[in-house]
């Protein structure tokens, strides 16, 4: 019967060593004690972590190879198609589905969570007008952990609770302020009697009408894209808020974090990249010399690939499909054709086959919001809006782990050896110390 462990012959020493698998993995501590001289032992050296688990999990699991998405074990098509955001989030933060009860009790409990401090108007008043919205929400989100001082008290359940509730309800408002902020335009306040995304696209869009009622295709569509980005185990901003969160600050402050992790253009930021590269690109005519600069590395083709999926995202297809539901409604977005011509010949070409390159969450996204009337700077933002529940399940996952303390990662240093300092004119100029200038950023 095999035995469920490694053995690893330290050819320096000759000496071997056992080390027990367990879930698929070693344990990175257990090279510690490979050692030849006296060394502190081996280290495992994995830039931005691409084999290394971080944690254990039980929220979400994907199939990388088979295009795989569940959240507590439901498959994503399943949620999209029967689900709410609302009742997904209770599944993802709660790991069951709700009974009707506790939904109503969840909906409730988020819904009088919507408003926000009017002192944080006032903080969004101090931007530029045409500041980007993910910046707003980086800094609202994080200004948040100075109105809820009792939010440090992270061990404790109820705290933790009311924390995830006021976030999953105030991340929407803080979002559509941000918006307003960028047009110019008064606040609107939440109106609770409308459904999450009701009342999101109610206090972006309301202007002058006593009463907004949202299209309820548009509401619908938003539910369903707010489903499909609620939660994607460990990825960059994930990773962020869990490493900032291990320090035990408050929530608001690690959601905080996630934000300005998925800010980024390789990561939440992709879904804006591809309409400012569909734009750029501008017709269909275009695309092949488009796809021939990709291939050179001029540029990436944002929205394709990912470093879990090597097949297509289950995701995209969905948002593929749900793109032409909204456009009966707001008229086809052009760039539609661009990106179904990119998709087509992408995936008949060896360079995006061969590195298993497929469209990504965020390759069709954009064009739905752009159809929904959004700016393409909101874009990122509506992103971050689902996976504040996801971030939230991770946190608190992260806090009851009994295996997980202060992040602190190790490096391998390549610098310079123990050196003394000398006064200024004994110093070689600069360019007798070219080799150290090419390290300086
Ligand atoms: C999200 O992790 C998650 O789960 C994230 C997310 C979530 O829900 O949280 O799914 C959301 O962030 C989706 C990804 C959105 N980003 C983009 O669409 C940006 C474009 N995609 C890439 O930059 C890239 O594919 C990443 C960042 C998504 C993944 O990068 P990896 O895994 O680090 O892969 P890599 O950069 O090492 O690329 C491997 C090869 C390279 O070529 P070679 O050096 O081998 O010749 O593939 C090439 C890359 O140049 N490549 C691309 C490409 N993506 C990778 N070439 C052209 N276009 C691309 N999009």
């Amino acid at each position: 019967m095999p035995k469920d462990t490694l053995t690893i012959t330290d050819n320096r020493t000759g000496k071997q060593y056992e080390l027990p698998i367990e879930n698929n993995a070693i344990r990175a501590a257990d090279l510690k004690q490979i050692r030849s001289g006296d060394d502190e032992g081996l280290v495992s050296y994995d830039p931005a972590l691409t084999n290394t688990a971080s944690c254990t999990s039980r929220i979400t699991f994907i199939d990388g190879d088979k295009g795989i998405l569940r959240y507590r074990g439901y498959p994503i098509e399943q949620l999209a198609e029967k689900s709410t955001y609302l009742e997904t989030a209770y599944l993802i933060v709660k790991g069951e589905l709700p009974d009707e009860h506790h939904l109503k009790m969840w909906k409730h409990n988020i819904t009088i969570h919507t408003m926000v401090h009017e002192n944080v108007k006032k903080f969004i008043d101090g931007f530029r007008y045409d500041a980007h919205p993910m910046g707003i929400l980086v800094s609202t989100i994080g200004a948040l952990s100075t109105f809820y001082p009792d939010a440090k008290n992270i061990n404790d359940i109820e705290s933790r609770r009311l924390q995830t509730r006021r976030l999953i309800g105030k991340v929407p408002t803080l979002a559509a302020y941000a918006y307003r902020r960028l047009r110019g335009l008064p606040y609107n306040n939440p109106d609770n009697d409308l459904s999450y995304a009701g009342n999101f696209l109610q206090m972006l869009f309301r202007m002058t009408e006593r009463v907004y009622r949202p299209n309820p295709v548009l509401e619908l569509a938003l539910d369903v894209l707010f489903i499909l980005h609620a939660d994607h185990e460990q990825n960059c901003s994930t990773n962020a808020v869990r490493a900032v969160a291990s320090s035990q600050v408050d929530p608001y402050s690690a959601v905080a974090a996630g934000v300005a992790a998925l800010y980024g253009p390789l990561h939440g930021g992709a879904n804006e990249a591809v309409v400012r590269m569909l734009q750029e690109i501008g017709s269909v005519d275009n695309v092949p010399a488009a796809i021939a600069k990709f291939k050179k590395g001029e540029g990436r083709l944002m929205g394709f690939g990912h470093r879990v999926y090597r097949n297509y995202d289950p995701r995209g297809k969905i948002i593929k499909k749900l793109a032409y539901e909204v456009f009966e409604v707001t008229g086809k977005n052009p760039l539609i054709d661009i990106a179904l011509e990119l998709e087509r010949i992408a995936l008949e070409d060896e360079y995006f086959v061969k590195r298993k390159l497929y469209p990504n969450v965020d390759f069709y996204s954009g064009i739905i919001y752009q159809a929904m009337g959004f700016p393409v700077k909101m874009f990122p933002v509506l992103f971050a809006i689902p996976r504040t529940c996801g971030w939230l399940a991770q946190w608190a996952e992260l806090v009851r782990d009994p295996e997980q303390k202060i992040t602190r990662p190790r490096q391998i240093y390549l610098g310079a050896e123990e050196r003394s300092w000398s006064p200024i004119h004994q110093r070689p100029v600069p360019e007798m110390r070219e080799e150290a200038v090419e390290d300086s950023i």
